[in-house]
């Protein structure tokens, strides 16, 4: 079993190298890489160090499975070349999700999408990913009509620059000096900015919005759900929170819904609002457990509950669901070409 983890210097990518040694994850060897600004840097891993290597054509050859978390531009370049060299790709850019062909799966919520994967499966985007787990019990007991969401996301989800700015920005102003923004059109420190992402093609929603539209449907296999989505940025480092009006089909109290909840897998319900016990982002960091509360009645309508649902976006958000979907390959024995039973002759 060899591995690669291409953007292993990010952010997601270190937490990545977290959870695979968190979970003893049964690679032979690992291979890191990243841009070529980075090769020869030594990171330590599972008690060694290993050096960090640039993409080449000669470098991808040879793994079974391949994590990428480098951006949308190298994942639309690199990963059809580990899938060729017979890898299977886990990719958390938005650049596969949506293909034909392509399985978005969380890992608890539609792993039998993997069976047809044809190289490449795609991570869904951190605000979708969270949202899936909880939701995935209630639509199997009660149907799900439509969703009305809106996100409060850490600026981790952006990347490293991003975790930066924030701490720049907060040190600037705590310091009587100027905050300089690059990475956000606005300042993040202190403020709260109703754009997560880019408005394509100059329309009314951003790609975020748009992500959790598209993903929510394509992974619960359904593409009547109405999803109505705003997605804003937070100064939060780590830590996606949701506030999220779910319609079901059929009739669903907030107790039957809390029962739910507390047997599905990978969910913690914290709901005593009274002794303030709900999801905070700060309890979420360095969790995998998707953090659930203030399940309440919608008063406006009889089959709608709120909630608030709250995730680590580096974790659960995204490499803990990667590697739990290279684990989920491992299972099914579907680790690419190299992994395929040969064809017997008759
Ligand atoms: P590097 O650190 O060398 O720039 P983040 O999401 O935190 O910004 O991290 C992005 C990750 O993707 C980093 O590991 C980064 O490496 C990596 N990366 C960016 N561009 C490339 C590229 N062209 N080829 C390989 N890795 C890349």
């Amino acid at each position: 079993m060899r591995l690669a983890v291409v953007g292993a210097t990010g952010a997601v990518g270190t937490v990545m190298l977290e959870v695979l040694a968190e979970r003893s994850f049964p690679a032979d060897e690992v291979v890191l890489f990243a841009s070529e600004r980075s090769a020869g840097r030594r990171i330590p891993f599972g008690g060694a160090e290993l050096e960090v290597q640039a993409l080449t054509d000669e470098s991808v050859q040879g793994f079974d499975i391949a994590i990428f978390s480098a951006g949308g531009g190298t994942s639309g370049e690199w990963a059809p070349r580990f899938a060729a060299a017979g890898a299977v790709v886990v990719d958390n850019s938005s650049r596969w999700r949506m293909e034909d062909g392509v399985p978005l799966v969380v890992a608890d919520v539609n792993p039998e999408a993997l069976d047809s994967h044809d190289g490449i499966v795609a991570n869904p985007n951190c605000s979708t990913m969270q949202m899936m787990v909880p939701l995935r019990p209630i639509r199997d007991a009660a149907g799900i009509e439509r969703l009305v969401v809106t996100t409060m996301q850490s600026v981790s989800g952006t990347g490293q620059k991003a975790i930066d700015e924030l701490r720049d920005q907060t040190h600037a102003l705590l310091h009587d000096q100027e905050a300089e923004a690059s990475v956000y059109p606005h300042r993040i420190a202190f403020n709260v900015l109703p754009q997560a992402g880019s408005f394509p093609d100059g329309g009314d929603y951003t790609d975020e919005e748009l992500k959790l539209v598209n993903e929510t449907r394509k992974i619960l296999g359904d593409e009547t759900i109405g999803v109505s989505a705003t997605c804003t940025r937070v100064p939060v480092f780590v830590g996606h929170s949701e506030s999220v009006n779910v319609q079901t089909r059929d009739p669903l109290s907030p107790e039957e819904c809390r029962e739910l909840l507390l047997a599905a897998p990978g969910i913690a319900v914290l709901d005593d609002p009274g002794d303030g016990l709900y999801p905070l982002a700060t309890a979420a960091a360095g969790r995998d457990e998707v953090l659930v509360g203030r399940i309440r009645r919608d008063p406006s309508h009889e089959r709608c509950l709120n909630m608030w649902i709250v995730g680590d976006n580096l974790r659960i958000g995204a490499a803990t669901n990667a590697v739990m979907i290279a684990e989920r390959l491992i299972e099914r024995g579907l680790t690419g070409s190299r992994g395929t039973p040969q064809e017997i002759a008759p």
